[in-house]
């Protein structure tokens, strides 16, 4: 099956091979880093390969992960969002990371959106759509409020971090991006 989600601006797929060196150059920026790295800091190149291994992976395991998202005027790979679950994972998440060249341009949410319809489709008996973040992560709470979930009281422990879960509810979520 082609997975293939188109939102005004963007375009949204599976992530492929040949996204790894576009993926491992965003991670490797101190602003990105500073919230989905073990280490708060860009990880070396080896461990970011091995990050996105696992990416590639969790596709062929769960039949569903992130997407890499390209800019549609320009054809450029802007970052990666979609749901994923690895093991442990307290549910789906939706998860996002846009290039820090290409911050405040309503990319995280627009693409979050085509992914979240996306999931929904795929899982119709999935009740709600998680988000785990940093409580400090001011940039992803934006996101988390402009697509319609809310923090939900529930705290997720991975590496040193205490992540926030945030939630919406399935019916609440189609009634309102549907
Ligand atoms: C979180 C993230 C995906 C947001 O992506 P985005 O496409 O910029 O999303 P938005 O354009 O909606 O901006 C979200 C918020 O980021 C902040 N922001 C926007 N442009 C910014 C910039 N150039 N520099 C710093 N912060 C900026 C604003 O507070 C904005 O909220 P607002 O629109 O209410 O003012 C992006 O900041 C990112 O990749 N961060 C690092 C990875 C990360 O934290 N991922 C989430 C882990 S839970």
């Amino acid at each position: 099956m082609t997975i293939h989600i188109e939102t005004e601006r963007l375009i949204l797929r599976p992530m492929q091979p040949r996204d790894a060196e576009a993926h491992m150059e965003m991670m490797g920026d101190a602003n990105t880093a500073a919230f989905l790295s073990p280490t708060k800091k860009p990880q070396a190149r080896m461990d970011l390969w091995r990050q996105y291994a696992s990416y590639l992976g969790h596709w062929q395991i769960r039949g569903f992960g992130f997407m890499s998202v390209d800019e549609k005027e320009t054809g450029e790979w802007v970052g990666r969002v979609g749901p994923w679950m690895p093991e442990g994972w307290p549910g789906i998440e939706c998860g996002w990371g846009i290039k820090s060249e290409h911050w405040g341009k309503g990319y995280a949410p627009e693409a979050a959106i085509g992914a979240i319809k996306w999931t929904f489709d795929k899982f119709p008996e999935l009740s709600r759509i998680i988000s785990v973040i940093e409580p400090t992560n001011a940039n992803s709470q934006a996101v988390a409020r402009k697509i319609g979930e809310e923090k939900s009281g529930e705290i997720f422990e991975f590496w040193d971090y205490k992540l926030d879960i945030w939630a919406a509810e399935r019916n609440v979520w189609l009634e309102k991006f549907g």
